[in-house]
């Protein structure tokens, strides 16, 4: 393989908030031993460099003025096999959905509540992607990286060095940022241990057949089923799924908060930590359905900014800082989007 540099390429197919963008320089990165050309090469070192996924946690206000590369390293594997697990891998540029399903067929069990996430499988360590009660950290057991700072060197980073938190992980700091996620493993169960406990979950599966003992395979179509009906399709309507992070606030600001609006949803998060939840706190600002033009904020899930066709970047940013001003000035807290701003 070899790589081929386009010029002021678009980028609207690249991007789920539909965008329509360029980039000074674009190029696709479908082979690793093509790496060390591309850290070599003109655009690259002339910068800034944007590694790109699935485009599906970034909202670009602007063309990109140096070089997007788009991960396109494919591949999965059956790394080992220890009877009751397996030890699996993705390459960086495998479709995330596409993956879980494939590890269902398998009979590889733990990734069904992860289902119909949208983006790659190389972005799902940088967020610690996470849905109805499971998150990545849960099942990956290392990430496999390109050093961008030592030429592209392979080095292994196991789920500890990666410091995963709430959407969070080593790939998101400053000490992170110099590695390339390349593949990603993960250590699957060959026995079922269904997760239902997320409220959303349980409901759904009970209008199944096989309801009480729902297989994984249940799990993921009940999953897909609560993810389709309040969530839009990017497909249909630009967005990249919720906008902001699930605010974590002092125990005392949510006791007080709580005091005054009892129906508060509110989870532990650490000692003297509360987890607020940031749609709750939009929709209670007005701001359900709400639309400027062509941006707007989803009528089922307030934490959802969609662009209902021709909104640019900068309108969704301006009803994103919007939002976080009202929601500040009613609660006393602010949110933090979860999407790159560009
Ligand atoms: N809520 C409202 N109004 C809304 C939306 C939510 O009052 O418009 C309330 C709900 O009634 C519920 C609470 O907020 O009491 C939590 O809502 P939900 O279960 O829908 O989940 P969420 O906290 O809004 C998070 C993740 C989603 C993930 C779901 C399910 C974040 C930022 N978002 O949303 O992840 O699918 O839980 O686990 O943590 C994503 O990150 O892109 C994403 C879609």
């Amino acid at each position: 393989m070899s790589l081929t540099f386009i010029d002021n390429a678009p980028l609207k197919a690249l991007n789920t908030f539909g965008m329509d963008v360029r980039a000074a320089h674009f190029v696709r990165l479908t082979d690793l031993a093509d790496l060390p050309a591309l850290l070599a090469s003109q655009p690259y070192r002339q910068g800034p460099v944007l590694w790109l996924g699935g485009g599906s946690n970034l909202l670009f206000t602007r063309d990109y003025p140096g070089l997007v590369v788009q991960v396109a390293l494919s591949g999965r594997k059956l790394v080992a096999d220890q009877g009751e697990s397996v030890l699996v891998e993705a390459a960086a540029g495998e479709n995330w959905h596409d993956w879980v399903r494939y590890t269902l067929t398998q009979g590889w069990f733990g990734l069904e509540n992860l289902s119909l996430i949208p983006g790659s499988v190389g972005a799902s360590p940088v967020q610690n992607i996470g849905a109805y009660g499971v998150e990545v950290k849960d099942t990956l057991t290392e990430v496999l990286c390109a050093d961008l700072d030592q030429g592209g060197r392979l080095v292994t980073l196991t789920n500890a060095e990666c410091a995963f938190g709430y959407r969070d992980s080593v790939f998101k700091h400053a000490g992170g940022q110099r590695y390339l996620v390349c593949a990603v493993r993960f250590r699957l169960s060959r026995a079922p241990h269904v997760k239902t406990g997320y409220g959303d979950i349980e409901r759904e599966l009970r209008t199944l057949p096989s309801w009480p003992t729902p297989t994984p395979g249940d799990v993921s179509q009940a999953v897909i089923n609560i993810r389709k009906a309040k969530l839009p399709d990017p497909r249909e309507l630009g967005n990249a799924g919720s906008f902001f992070k699930n605010p974590v606030v002092p125990q005392a600001l949510a006791d007080a908060l709580a005091g005054a609006h009892p129906s508060l949803p509110r989870y532990p998060a650490g000692p003297g930590q509360c987890k607020l939840a940031a749609g709750w706190l939009i929709e209670q600002a007005g701001f359900k359905g709400h639309r400027q033009g062509d941006a707007g904020v989803h009528e089922r899930q307030a934490l959802v900014l969609v662009n209902y066709g021709a909104a640019s970047g900068s309108e969704i940013h301006a009803l994103a800082q919007a939002i976080q001003a009202e929601v500040e000035r009613r609660f006393g807290v602010r949110l933090s989007p979860e999407p790159v701003i560009i």
